[in-house]
């Protein structure tokens, strides 16, 4: 795969669809890079979608639902990978209003603007009534921009953890539970240290009480941007997150390296 490739939209959790794509990353292997539509009273979409998949994205959000009808887009963060039609959606689904933060929208901002009256601001412990539930924001305990907002669907149980709980994978999966164990432990300290640098700062013990604040959330599925749905593994989940702490920080491949790619050699 040279490509981004975006899959067809599939239900992953009672009400809620996945937009699955996935992102080769040289000499690495592929990243997932997920939205997702919660088809509550007010519908609302997590996300929206990496830049290089084009118009495709609000195509295949268009075959779940008529974009008249969106009312929401929470943006769990504002890099490209989750961001990529949110101008062309905020222009097709005109009733639709951007959950971010103050950050997020002025973020948001230095690309293109965004009018305030699109934006609701929402920060992590407070919640968004969607008539039905309420979408719960939360600080995931792994995340790579200070704006993040992961969210916990009370009606659903379902945790969208923005960036956290990702991994590199060797090859697209439909169920985090069909990766063999050691690689999803591998992809995922891969993927932790590279999205969160500076998980070895943390202290042990401060992890431990976020991951236990995710245990005692007892989701019904994790849906990561990064991961494919994952059900019935919360502690291998959080087993594996405490291992990014004490993993060697991630360090790209350097130049000799990009030029051994070039030439059709290995990054290492
Ligand atoms: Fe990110
Ligand atoms: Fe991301």
């Amino acid at each position: 795969m040279d490509a981004p490739i975006l899959l067809d939209p599939r239900p992953v959790a009672h009400g809620t669809d996945a937009f699955a794509a996935y992102v080769p990353l040289p000499g690495l292997g592929l990243l997932p890079a997920n939205a997702f539509l919660i088809h509550a009273e007010q519908p609302v979409l997590i996300d929206a979608g990496i830049p290089a998949l084009g118009p495709s994205f609000v195509e295949a959000v268009r075959a779940r639902i008529d974009l008249g009808q969106l009312r929401w887009i929470w943006l769990t963060h504002t890099d490209p990978d989750h961001v990529g039609a949110l101008w062309q959606l905020l222009d097709e689904a005109p009733n639709a209003k951007l959950v971010t933060t103050f950050l997020g929208m002025g973020k948001l901002n230095l690309v293109s603007p965004v009018s305030p009256e699109r934006v609701y601001l929402l920060n992590p412990g407070q919640s968004l009534h969607l008539g039905d539930r309420r979408l719960h924001a939360l600080r995931p305990p792994v995340y790579d921009a200070p704006e993040t907002t992961a969210l916990f669907d009370d009606a659903t149980g379902v945790l969208f953890s923005a960036d956290a709980f990702g991994a590199v994978l060797r090859e697209p999966a439909d169920e985090a539970a069909a990766i063999p164990a050691a690689s999803l432990r591998e992809g995922g300290i891969l993927w932790g240290s590279v999205d969160a640098p500076w998980m070895h700062m943390i202290k042990e013990e401060e992890l431990a009480k976020t991951l236990q604040a995710v245990r005692e959330l007892a989701p019904s599925v994790v849906l990561s941007a990064h991961l494919p749905p994952a059900r019935g593994m919360l502690d291998t989940l959080l087993e594996n997150v405490s291992a990014i702490r004490t993993a060697s920080p991630f360090i790209g491949p350097d130049q000799e390296a990009l030029a051994r790619m070039l030439s059709g050699g290995a990054a290492a």
